[in-house]
């Protein structure tokens, strides 16, 4: 009879205060393991376990955390509504191999009394900054705190997520926090839709919609790179997206993909960055210049 292998996998643990992380990290570093760290939300999809795949290909040990993390939302925003899955999360977690995953309360992150602010003000100014005031105060605090209390080799964050991964670069150089950022590709739907938790939001019209913002975007990126003006590809993207069905289009821009800097010159490595509303979610994409 075949043996179930599973019976000899030990269960994934779970901690959920920071002494326990501590202990378990120092016992990996004893046994001479890098570690490898990705912050996640929770409601886990393929591009959240991309992040976990390149991880696993980077270090030794491999942490994952799940924080929905209130200081990123703003009043009038999804906090409360913001899907949960734990249980089916640690099931992917532990199907995937990963060491250890660390799901703090709130009070554990916040505890009485908190009152500090990592605060990013360049590159979190504009595209998403301004409709989202506060927000990325809230990403570069928790992803301070976190990369503090795992202290990885290695930290991953998606593309997908493209002013956050330049926020959070940012400030681990300013802040000589010892960890390797690594930014990883966009995973999308066969068609083209960036994978994201929200996308559970959309209705089965506005899914078919959806994929515009992708597709405009590769216009946008084509036309650009054959020499065309940013500024009227941006304009036409905008209209594009309200034809297409979007009921709001908060931006399309295009920005140096190192310093996200306005207006970069041709010769600079480029990015086309786009959010819009459609019905209750709100998408967020973006494309390299080719
Ligand atoms: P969350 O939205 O759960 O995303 C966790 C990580 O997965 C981020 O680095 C994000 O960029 C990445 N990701 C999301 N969708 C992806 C996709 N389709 N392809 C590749 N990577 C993708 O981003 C956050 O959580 C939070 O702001 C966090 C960094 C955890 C701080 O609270």
């Amino acid at each position: 009879m075949a043996e179930d292998e599973s019976a000899h996998t030990p269960a994934l643990t779970v901690v959920r205060d920071v002494p326990s992380l501590r202990r378990r990290v120092q016992a990996m570093r004893a046994a001479g393991k890098t570690v490898g760290f990705v912050p996640t939300m929770g409601a886990l999809h393929a591009g959240h376990l991309s992040l976990v795949d390149r991880a696993q290909k980077l270090a030794d040990a491999v942490i994952v955390s799940i924080f929905v993390n209130p200081t990123q939302f703003g009043p009038d925003e999804d906090l409360a509504s913001y899907p949960r899955k734990d249980a089916e999360d640690w099931e992917v977690l532990s199907a995937a191999g990963i060491d250890l995953l660390f799901m703090p309360d709130a009070d554990v992150m916040y505890p009485h009394g908190f009152q500090t602010v990592v605060r990013v003000p360049g590159v979190s100014q504009g595209l998403c900054g301004a409709a989202r005031p506060g927000h990325f105060d809230g990403v570069a605090t928790v992803v301070a705190k976190l990369l503090l209390q795992v202290l990885p080799d290695y930290a991953l964050f998606g593309e997908k997520d493209y002013q956050q991964l330049a926020v959070i670069q940012r400030l681990v150089t300013d802040l000589n926090v010892p960890v390797d950022i690594v930014g990883a590709p966009t995973v999308r739907e066969g068609d083209g839709l960036a994978l994201s938790s929200r996308n559970a939001y959309l209705t089965e019209d506005e899914r078919k919609i959806a994929p515009a913002l992708y597709r405009t975007l590769k216009t946008v990126a084509g036309d650009i790179a054959k020499g065309e003006d940013a500024a009227g590809c941006c304009e036409a993207a905008v209209a594009a997206l309200e034809a297409a069905g979007f009921s709001s289009v908060e931006y399309v821009e295009v920005r140096d993909a190192e310093t996200l800097a306005e207006n970069p010159a041709p010769d600079r490595p480029r990015r086309v960055l786009a959010a819009a509303h459609l019905g209750k979610a709100r998408l967020i994409d973006n494309v390299p210049v080719p």
